[in-house]
């Protein structure tokens, strides 16, 4: 037995099924990335729309596209200078028209990103602001204040950006606006009406044009309770643990947000979907989730899990209980352009002491040692309990040819706020964010015709798509089979713990489908049935440790 045996075919359909995101198979592309069609080195609109034949070979239901706005890059494209256009460098709004129609043309949806929380600091309304007087219209879309101290140099309150340094920027008239990510990423006041009217334009604009849905960047920190004194940071409530008391995350008050959306959305045939980006607790984010605001949160408890069978099982049966008791649909993630790759991950030090591979972004020498072959290994195991559970599951480019993280670009390439902003004290995100190798030559392999902008190693050759491809035990094959077969065997949402040992993940779905993990070390017995797919070779007729596989009953 090798692995990557399958089962079953069906190809991709766009159906007209309003709930077609509870089950869907999203695939994320990183648009700067993917492919370039213009050889400048930076992937766009158009190089996405050819390599559509390859999202449909690979099985998706939909496609996240990150942020394709104009924007100077102060954060990967997350610092928006209009939400109602696209950066030059990545195409125009034909691109879009044209990507959305070959997208659909093979069945597959698109959702975009949008960024409410924060405009950049080259948006007109940012602009704006600043040319005009405190206190001016223009200046309440964002959150200005005066500063504190006999002179007002001292910034309003002592919050920190999530990049790290003040949240508060100084502007020449000497007050100072709010910003919890980049400097370049003016918070926007979402009390403010005009505020809100722009972006329901906003989500129309793209509706109108045929986008299925939305991914809603920082959907937890749009409402504030700006009233003065400010809270100091060290009495700030942890945001995991708020119950809505935290000034800028997950406040009640941003439901009514979504709940205006709502409306929106269903205005549509089929109602627009959207999903939360929203890190709230786990028992807060259903709210999020529910059918009268966005529908979908995201739920990254599998991206924060070692790969430990607790771990595992414990993200997995909170989040299948909380969605029993309500109803909120099933979203599972093992990466995404924020994080370390998840076959990086799994091949660090799993001992309790490294945060998700955290520590591993550092650069200031501590870095462990990475077991890339076991990394990928687990990798391909995870990817099979994931497509197994009940819901849908959110894919990155590039996890789908088992790429790690490329931890050893030089730090004058570093473009990610988490980099540059910490004096390079961390890596940030830009290992994720390296553009993907298609072909086994040239200059950026097959990415485009000029050098990428971020420098692709050595190890993407074998890791491309086009040896994964005529390979068909690779992950590349393993990842296209599996997306088949659960399309013919998840049909529902049932899920079902079988009793075992504790190294060992294995659940049955309706139809007695079985996935079954081994993270012990010792190979263990296969359960009695067909097996349509392995992650790795069985070892005489045993699963061996940090495999997994998919069991079908005899004759089905
Ligand atoms: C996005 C990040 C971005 C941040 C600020 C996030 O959660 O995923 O990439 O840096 O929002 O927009």
């Amino acid at each position: 037995m090798t692995g990557n045996v399958a089962t079953g075919s069906g190809d991709a359909m766009m159906t007209d099924d309003a709930q077609w995101w509870r089950r869907a198979v999203v695939y994320q592309v990183y648009p700067r990335s993917f492919a370039d069609s213009n050889g400048d080195g930076i992937g766009d609109l158009a190089g996405i729309t050819s390599r559509v034949g390859y999202l449909r070979d690979l099985g998706v239901d939909a496609v996240w596209l990150s942020p394709f706005y104009p924007s100077a890059l102060a954060d990967g494209g997350y610092d928006v200078d209009d939400h109602r256009d696209v950066d030059r460098t990545l195409g125009t709004l034909d691109d879009v028209d044209d990507l959305v129609t070959a997208l659909h043309d093979v069945g597959i949806r698109l959702v975009i990103d949008v960024v409410p929380n924060h405009t950049s600091d080259r948006h007109a309304w940012f602009r704006e602001a600043l040319a005009d007087q405190p206190g001016s219209a223009a200046r309440e879309r964002y959150v200005f204040r005066d500063g504190t101290g006999a002179d007002g140099s001292r910034p309003p309150s002592d919050w920190q950006s999530l990049f790290g340094g003040p949240a508060w920027t100084r502007v020449p008239d000497g007050q100072w606006y709010l910003h919890l990510f980049a400097p370049q990423q003016p918070d926007l006041d979402w009390s403010n009406h005009e505020v809100r009217d722009d972006f329901r334009r906003t989500l129309r604009f793209w509706a109108d044009r045929g986008v299925d849905g939305f991914r809603v960047d920082v959907a937890h920190g749009l409402a504030k309770d700006l009233t003065e004194p400010f809270t100091p940071a060290s009495d700030l409530p942890d945001p995991m643990l708020a119950d809505g008391s935290h000034p800028y995350w997950d406040r009640d008050e941003v439901h009514d947000i979504y709940a205006e959306w709502r409306h929106l959305f269903n205005e549509y045939d089929p109602p627009r979907s959207a999903v939360a980006e929203a890190s709230v607790h786990h028992t807060r984010r259903p709210r999020y989730a529910s059918p009268d605001g966005l529908g979908q949160a995201f739920n990254f408890d599998l991206l924060a899990a070692r790969w430990d069978p607790d771990d595992l099982r414990d993200a997995i049966s909170t989040n299948v209980a909380q969605s029993t008791a309500t109803g909120a649909s099933l979203t599972w993630v093992l990466s995404n352009h924020d994080s370390v790759r998840h076959a990086t991950r799994y091949g660090l030090p799993q001992d309790g002491d490294h945060d998700v591979g955290q520590e591993w972004l550092l650069s200031n020498g501590t870095t462990p040692a990475l077991d890339r072959d076991l990394g990928r290994r687990r990798a391909r195991a995870a990817v099979l309990l994931l497509l197994a559970l009940p819901g849908s599951a959110y894919l990155y480019q590039g996890e789908e040819l088992g790429l790690h993280e490329v931890g050893d670009l030089p730090r004058h390439v570093l473009q990610d706020p988490l980099a540059t902003q910490s004096g390079g004290a961390q890596k940030g995100r830009d290992g994720c964010r390296v553009p993907l190798p298609w072909t086994r030559e040239g200059p950026s392999l097959g990415f485009g015709d000029a050098p990428p902008h971020l420098p692709q190693p050595d190890w993407f050759v074998d890791a491309s798509v086009a040896v994964q491809a005529a390979d068909p035990h690779s992950t590349l094959r393993l990842y296209r089979d599996a997306i088949r077969c659960r399309r013919t065997l998840g049909d529902t949402d049932e899920m079902q713990w079988h009793d075992s040992t504790p190294d060992v993940l294995h659940f049955v779905r309706s139809g007695g489908w079985q996935a079954i993990a081994n993270l012990g070390s010792t190979p263990i017995p296969v359960p009695d049935g067909t097996i349509v797919l392995t992650s790795a070779p069985l070892l005489d007729s045993l699963l061996p440790p940090d495999t997994a596989a998919w069991i079908i009953p005899n004759g089905s």
